[in-house]
């Protein structure tokens, strides 16, 4: 098991990146489900490009930077949005099913979406579910390729670095792979490793995002050494379908776009009052919009309305969301949706250069674990995807002109269980879950106050030791394994949040509820090892 690149994730970034290598390099990519299963699968809305004569890749630029709130590096949102076009021209070439447009002459162009925060239309889709378009296309062909070999159901325990071989300069060698089937941990050597793992939503009790979002690979890469960046900046998607039977189901910000309307129980609108963009604006400020209104009125959810619009523009447009609202007795040509904010994206991550690659040799991180400056203190709607597609290429054009020989170890220690037995209190590992996600829910949520901040960070510290604890005595499962990373991210979150003192973008706290005015805003940096910086109170 020795491979010139391992990639540890094979969503949107992870199979972009395998697709764009060249051929002749062996390639090992891991999914610690079915290779599908991510939160690319699930996308709804689309991805963001300049494709229309009236748009440009300035206001591209610009809509990124507004919604970052000023934490945004510009060469990041430039080189990214001028990237836009030709990735979507790739998949396009690849044979992504995009809806399209027929004009008058006969010709079609791609259909664009308005989301909110964008200045013109130019969001590419497949109807309402564009990641599953995506994803299985770009999974059929990696199948296919002779030189990638896939690890389905393989966890990545940790990444093996120097200071498990020779304690020489810091290098990536490979990583441990827990296989679930066969409840053993392999060793797998590379000459590259990738983390294309995703986000770390689920550290909140309620998300939008599948169960793996456990943030695995920010959790191993600050193991091994690597700074993370701008952690406390949580998205918060403000439209999740509130019904008993529906587990994370998203309703697409491009209702919204589309004309959909917010409505209180009683049916009056309100966005208008929070922001003149009304429904269209930035989804910290929707999401927080809701989150004060449900507060106020004691409500269980607010409404989303879209049934004003014709019922088979709704249903060609719509068509995923319209027959899950469905199933569930929702009719959304008819009635208003319920819908509540929950945990979205993860805009901070793992602090990488231009081509994806971290401070530790041979070691990148892409897609939504990655830091990489685009997202600032807000994401901007449909530029996740659109990274993952940058960032992968990116990745790809270096690893392909940097695989001169380094020197390498001539074995890789194998997994030591040999201290280790089986557990015989798995409780503790799901109460530990429950309690995780909760707190994190109640304290480090939409709205943030010193004192939440502090009760969290007592109980993580409590948490922390007990995983610790538990993980050296017993025998790792993927559920221990997720919650060590959890636990992990979830500290990063709040010493983050504890070292901004403003509020800005996602990070709203009620104790400074004002933004900084100083216009050398920097990303919140923390590295192992060091003291957390703080951001200094407004005024
Ligand atoms: P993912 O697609 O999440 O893939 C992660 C991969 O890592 C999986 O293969 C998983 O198995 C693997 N993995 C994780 N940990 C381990 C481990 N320890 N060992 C082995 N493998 C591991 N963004 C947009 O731009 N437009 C949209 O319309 C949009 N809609 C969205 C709708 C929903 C419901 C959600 C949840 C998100 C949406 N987003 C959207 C965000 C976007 O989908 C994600 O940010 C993006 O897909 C992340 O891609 P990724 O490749 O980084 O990770
Ligand atoms: C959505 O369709 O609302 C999700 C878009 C995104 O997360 O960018």
């Amino acid at each position: 098991m020795d491979y010139d690149v391992l990639i540890i994730g094979s969503g949107a970034a992870g199979l972009t990146l395998a697709l764009r290598l060249p051929e002749q390099l062996r390639i090992a990519i891991v999914s610690k489900g079915p290779l599908r299963e991510g939160a690319s699968l699930y996308a709804q809305g689309g991805i963001s490009a300049v494709l229309d004569d009236a748009d440009s890749i300035e206001a591209h630029v610009a809509d990124t930077l507004s919604a970052g709130a000023g934490l945004s590096d510009p060469e990041t949102a430039h080189m990214v949005a001028d990237r836009a076009p030709a990735c979507i021209e790739w998949l396009v070439n690849l044979r992504v099913p995009f809806s399209t447009l027929e004009h008058a002459d006969g010709s079609t162009t791609l259909h664009l979406h308005q989301e909110g925060g964008h200045s013109h239309r130019r969001i590419v889709h497949a109807a309402d579910a564009t990641g599953a378009a995506v994803e299985t296309t770009l999974e059929g062909l990696a199948r296919q390729r002779s030189n990638v070999v896939v690890y389905e159901h393989h966890i990545a325990v940790d990444l093996i670095t120097a200071r498990h071989v020779d304690g020489g300069e810091n290098r990536c060698y490979g990583a441990y792979l827990l296989d679930r089937q066969k409840e053993q941990v392999i060793t797998v050597a590379a000459r590259k490793t990738v983390l294309a793992t995703g986000g770390a939503s689920k550290v909140y009790l309620y998300t939008s995002n599948p169960d793996g979002a456990t943030g695995d690979g920010i959790a191993m890469a600050w193991r091994a050494g690597c700074a993370v960046a701008n952690m406390e900046f949580n998205q918060f998607h403000p439209t999740c379908l509130y019904h008993p039977d529906a587990k994370t189901f998203l309703i697409s910000e491009a209702l919204r776009g589309e004309g959909g309307i917010l409505c209180l129980p009683d049916g009056s609108r309100f966005m208008h009052r929070f922001d003149e963009r009304g429904e269209l604006a930035p989804r910290d400020i929707v999401a927080r919009a809701i989150d004060h209104e449900m507060k106020r009125l004691g409500a269980d959810c607010l409404y989303l309305d879209i049934s004003h619009l014709d019922a088979g523009f709704i249903r060609n447009h719509f068509p995923t969301i319209h027959r899950r609202c469905l199933e569930l007795g929702i009719d959304i040509t008819r009635e208003p949706i319920p819908v509540v904010p929950a945990a979205h994206y993860t805009c901070g991550g793992v602090m990488v250069d231009r081509h994806g690659h971290t401070a530790v040799g041979g070691l990148y991180a892409i897609g939504e674990c990655s830091y990489t400056g685009l997202h600032g203190a807000n994401r901007l709607a449909s530029n996740s995807l659109l990274e993952c597609l940058v960032y992968g290429t990116a990745a790809a054009e270096h690893i392909a002109g940097s695989m001169h020989p380094v020197h390498t170890p001539s074995s890789l220690p194998p997994w030591d269980e040999s201290r280790v037995t089986d557990s015989d209190e798995q409780v503790v590992v799901s109460h530990n879950w429950d309690e995780l996600r909760r707190f994190m829910w109640d304290y480090v949520g939409i709205v943030r106050t010193n004192k939440r901040l502090e009760r969290a960070r007592r109980r993580i510290d409590l948490l922390q030791r007990e995983i610790q604890e538990y993980y050296g005595n017993f025998r790792v499962t993927p559920d221990l394994l997720e919650l060590r990373n959890l636990a992990m991210v979830a500290e990063l979150i709040i010493r983050s949040a504890q070292a901004r003192r403003e509020s800005r973008g996602l990070h709203f706290t009620l104790d400074y509820p004002e933004q900084r005015t100083a216009a050398n805003t920097t990303p919140t940096v923390l590295a192992p090892g060091q003291t957390d910086p703080v951001v200094p109170a407004p005024g």
